[in-house]
């Protein structure tokens, strides 16, 4: 037995698993120091009476044939037959952290091939590739990961959202059965990130056990939170194929998307930390190592109205702000003056721009900003062009009528005519200007997605990765932003390939404050796109002052979506110096280590990043609403160095009034902020720092130097 006990191990996660003769996780926990293979003889189970004679592991691919009776890992047949997979494993080869384990099933004809990774940031990535041995395809229904969590892992956190309103977290203590999140619409989705969190009770940002994970899938998916009747309890997730849609030939093998795996023993924010980590140092590369440049969207502030030369002055103004990166959204190409035409038709409107895009490009770069540019290129309106030559583009089952969604149907990128067209518009649209930087949009969900009669929402998916990779390889000095109206295509997969996500079309600095920070669980600063509107709010017509719009917006990677000349000088000044905040900050924003600060009074949201030195830090506490008491509790730093002495210092507290001097809520203001003061990282980790009693929707940023 103890030949077949294998570790992976990282600094602060270890992952034990018995290969022989079926794979078995043991253990996924915190990293062991004094660990032995014989150690885990001691959880090996007893037999309980009154079900079967035998143990029942939970295997690696979770087969019922082991006796398993809870949500299997795997579903399939071949016409009715092979449809009870139990792999037995015939190869094992571990290289550094790097586990590949291949099990055979010889009755269904069946391979299959895991590769578990433990990376030294304590990320666990599993997939599965699923062979077929026999002559006759094997219809898959399902194939899933699933990972065994502890047995005291009793409450579970997912998100939930709409457009508008993502990453809302909910929680929920599961004592029986299971918890399932669906997606059905196509893209990653606004309504069902994938990405369930279990732990101990209570757990929390600061405390607790936490398992999280994340499915690296940017189309329909299943997650599933499972407490068996015996107690033990798994997570398992899986791409969601609709039915007849995923078949395996002889010879083929279907992979699996990669499930991203992270324990933490100190609460979410490990966790999160984990994942930042992970992404860092495998997935985010930006061309050149570029710093994150200030945008200047045009979206919220043209939207269709485009004339060149009153977006080159919005691109004078933008620079004179601090803008540095300008980009056009929806509205350049030809028909497409409101969201009823043209999707499809990747021309330029001559009507709006007679003398092409290069004046207003070279406008833009002469004034030392790079160009960006929007384009929807998995989409089609009826009114266009491109349907009125091709009707039998649309991603759809024939016989019945597409629902459209904002006017728009799917363009199928699996007619290799429909995607080589896209791809020739798009390399156009990026070869025949000096673009820098694309804002991809994806703006409706797949509604019965068909290709040559079959469901094709799978298929899709593939084809979008195949023209971004496509693209991303012919115009390496290109980043793309994935955005799907705001957030409906943010995960891992697609970070693959971009370098930022659009979080959401809602710029509320209100609303921002929960969907920014439920992005934060899986996302870095760096990636997260959040840009300061208009002071009258677009998506919820509330109005918030500069100062709360800058400071929310300066905790991601930051930009404006408004017009600057459409604004009194005031409100420019503000553009002009939080940009100059973001600029003077984003180095440790964006390379730091993050935290989520618990704050007692759920009105309060606090977060704060640190330099990886523990040599600076920037804190940021939101009063989302008129707070429960009449004193703001301590805010208790995270991420100092214990032994070391910071200053503090007030960096922006300009709604900071007392009573006298137009405010309500304050007599005095706490000491530290008349008087400066140098304390120790402990005292302020443990004690904390009195915070002055702020006005709901507003916000301050706090700074500390070490000494
Ligand atoms: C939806 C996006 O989320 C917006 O930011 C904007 O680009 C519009 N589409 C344009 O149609």
């Amino acid at each position: 037995m103890h030949d077949s006990i294998l570790r992976l191990q990282s600094c602060a996660v270890d992952v034990v698993i018995k290969t022989h003769p079926f794979t078995e996780i043991l253990y996924w926990g915190p990293h062991l120091a004094h660990f032995s293979p014989q150690d885990a003889l001691s959880l090996a189970r007893p037999v309980a009476n009154g079900r079967l004679d035998v143990d029942s592991p939970i295997t690696l691919m979770a087969e019922p044939g082991h006796g398993l009776f809870g949500a299997p890992g795997i579903e399939g047949h071949r016409q009715g037959l092979d449809g009870s997979p139990v792999f037995r494993t015939v190869d094992v080869s571990l290289q550094g952290q790097a586990l590949t384990i291949v099990a055979d099933d010889r009755e269904a004809g069946l391979r299959l091939t895991s590769e578990i990774t433990l990376d030294t940031t304590g990320v666990l990535v599993v997939r599965h590739g699923l062979t077929n041995l026999k002559a006759q395809p094997w219809q898959v229904e399902r194939l899933a990961v699933t990972l065994p969590v502890a047995e005291r892992a009793r409450e579970v956190m997912a998100f939930h959202g709409r457009w508008v309103r993502e990453f809302q977290p909910h929680r929920l203590t599961l004592e029986h059965d299971s918890f399932v999140l669906e997606n059905r619409r196509g893209r990653t989705s606004h309504e069902h990130f994938p990405a369930l969190i279990t732990g101990t009770p209570a757990f929390s940002e600061m405390r607790g056990d936490v398992w999280g994970v994340h499915l690296g899938w940017s189309g329909n998916h299943r997650l599933r939170a499972e407490v068996k009747t015996d107690g033990r309890r798994y997570l398992q997730a899986e791409a969601l194929w609709l039915p007849g849609e995923m078949a395996i030939d002889q010879g083929e093998t279907l992979w699996t998307p990669r499930l991203y795996a992270s324990y933490s023993p100190q609460g979410l924010n490990g966790m999160s930390q984990q994942f930042h980590r992970y992404l860092r140092d495998n997935v985010i590369r930006f061309p050149e190592n570029k710093p994150r440049p200030v945008h200047l969207n045009t979206w919220e502030g043209i939207y269709f109205n485009h004339d060149p030369a009153y977006i080159m002055r919005m691109a004078d103004e933008a620079a004179a702000l601090g803008v540095e990166r300008f980009i056009i959204d929806d509205g350049w190409f030809k028909g497409r003056n409101d969201d009823r035409a043209a999707l499809g038709d990747w021309y330029l409107d001559r009507q709006k721009y007679p003398d092409g895009l290069m004046p207003v490009i070279d406008h833009v770069k002469n004034l030392g900003m790079e160009f960006g540019i929007w384009i929807e290129p998995e989409m089609i309106n009826p009114d266009s062009d491109l349907y009125r030559a091709h009707p039998d583009w649309v991603l759809a089952l024939p016989g019945y009528p597409q629902a459209t969604g904002r006017h728009q149907l799917v363009l199928n990128l699996n007619i290799p005519q429909a995607f080589d067209y896209v791809l020739e518009r798009m390399s156009w649209l990026l070869g025949e200007h000096p673009v820098d930087y694309v804002k991809w949009d994806m703006n409706r969900e797949l509604v019965q997605p068909g290709h040559e009669g079959r469901a094709a929402a799978d298929a899709q998916t593939r084809q979008f990765y195949r023209l971004l990779d496509t693209l991303g390889q012919r115009f390496p000095h290109i980043e793309f932003e994935s955005c799907s109206s705001g957030g409906g295509r943010i995960d891992y997969e697609v970070l693959t390939r971009c370098h930022r996500f659009w979080a959401s079309d809602n710029n509320d600095a209100l609303e921002r404050n929960t969907i920014q920070r439920g992005m934060s669980y899986f996302f870095p600063p760096e990636v997260m796109g959040a840009h300061i509107g208009h002071h009258k709010c677009h998506a919820t017509f509330r109005q918030h002052d500069i100062a709360f719009r800058g400071l929310t917006a300066l905790f991601g990677h930051m930009g404006l979506e408004l017009d600057p000349l459409s604004v009194d000088e005031a409100e420019r000044e503000g553009y002009r110096h939080y940009a100059a905040l973001y600029k003077r900050w984003r180095e440790v924003i964006h390379h730091g280590t993050q935290w989520r600060i618990d704050m007692p009074d759920a009105t309060t949201l606090a977060q704060g990043i640190v330099s990886d030195d523990g040599g600076q830090g920037l804190f940021i506490v939101s009063q989302l609403q008129m707070p429960d008491y009449t004193l703001m509790m301590p805010l208790r730093l995270a991420g100092l160095e214990a032994g070391a002495r910071y200053r503090i210092t007030l960096l922006d507290h300009p709604n900071i009034r007392l009573t006298g001097e137009g405010g309500h809520t304050m007599r005095k203001l706490p000491a530290w902020m008349e008087v400066p003061q140098v304390v120790s990282g402990e005292w302020l980790m443990e004690a904390g720092l009195a915070l002055p009693v702020l006005d709901p929707e507003s916000a301050i940023l706090i700074g500390v130097e070490r000494v």
